[in-house]
């Protein structure tokens, strides 16, 4: 079981004083609204948050027009019968299949997890005494969890290692813990369009691995929304233990300064 560790990327996000990229965070939902909304629910997510601040922090009036791109279940009306009608912001975003189950069953037997939650999800993948490093609030590496989704998303190989056989609806995966993963390499070069620069360039390369950084950037957002407003308490709070702490030592040597 497990694969090579995935690798340390840099993410904007890292570190005492890292952020989201709102241009990148926007763009992680296109591929995963285009690519693994395919398979994928992300049941967490309203269209609401998409315009929350700190996040991909789309205008309301985009969240409105998104949300009504979809088509949302509603019911029971009068009569007793579900209907269907245009998303709202405050829906959540569909998911693909109706339940588990159909879900399995359209993938070879295997549901796609939600993704809300994936990048937390995998940070303890890693083992060993990551974990503890991972809950200090300050050395903050809580990047495990997208390092290994960018990983598993670059991880496909067409060749599998000689001594391993991929049983049919099987894939190969570096990073898959076991190797044979349900999910079909979901992206590949110049599949996802993003929108060109003012001087009509692509902004960033349509390549796989952009696509899977800026999707994973996106997870990560899912899965911590507030992750900045948790960094910057944690270091005011620090801040102010440390003043504190200086203060009281002041005093302390002050009001014991007679007694020698
Ligand atoms: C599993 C991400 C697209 C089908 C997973 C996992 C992740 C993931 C993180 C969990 C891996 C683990 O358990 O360690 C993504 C992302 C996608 C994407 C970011 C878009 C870029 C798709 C698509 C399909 C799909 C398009 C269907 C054609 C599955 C299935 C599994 C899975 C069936 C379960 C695999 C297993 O348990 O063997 N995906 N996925 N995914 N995904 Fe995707």
């Amino acid at each position: 079981e497990g694969g090579p560790l995935p690798h340390r990327e840099k993410w904007t996000f890292s570190g005492m004083f890292g952020t989201f990229d709102q241009a990148q965070l926007q763009r992680g939902f296109q591929v995963y609204r285009e690519v693994c909304a395919n398979c994928h629910s992300l049941s967490y997510v309203r269209f609401r948050n998409l315009g929350e601040e700190g996040g991909p922090d789309f205008s309301a009036a985009q969240v409105k027009a998104l949300a009504a791109e979809y088509k949302v279940k509603d019911g029971p009306n009068d009569s007793g019968d579900m209907f269907e009608r245009p998303g709202r912001p405050a829906d959540k975003i569909p998911a693909p299949f109706p339940n588990d189950q159909a879900a399995a069953a359209a993938n070879g037997g295997k549901a796609p997890p939600d993704l809300s939650l994936m990048a937390k999800a995998r940070t303890f993948a890693r083992g060993g005494l990551w974990f503890i490093i991972d809950w200090l609030p300050f050395v903050g590496y809580t990047e495990q969890g997208p390092d290994y989704i960018h990983a598993l998303l670059n991880g496909y190989k067409d060749e599998p290692p000689k001594d391993v056989t991929v049983p049919p609806g099987g894939h190969y995966n570096e990073f898959y813990p076991g190797h044979v993963i349900a999910m079909p390499k979901p992206l590949s070069d110049g599949q996802v369009t993003y929108a060109k620069g003012a001087d009509g360039k692509p902004v960033v390369p349509e390549t796989v691995d952009q696509y899977s950084r800026d999707v994973t950037a996106f997870l990560m957002w899912t899965a911590e929304p507030h992750l900045l407003a948790r960094k910057s308490l944690g270091l005011r709070a620090i801040l102010f233990l440390l003043v504190l702490a200086g203060l009281l030592y002041y005093v302390k040597k002050k009001i014991w300064s007679d007694v020698g």
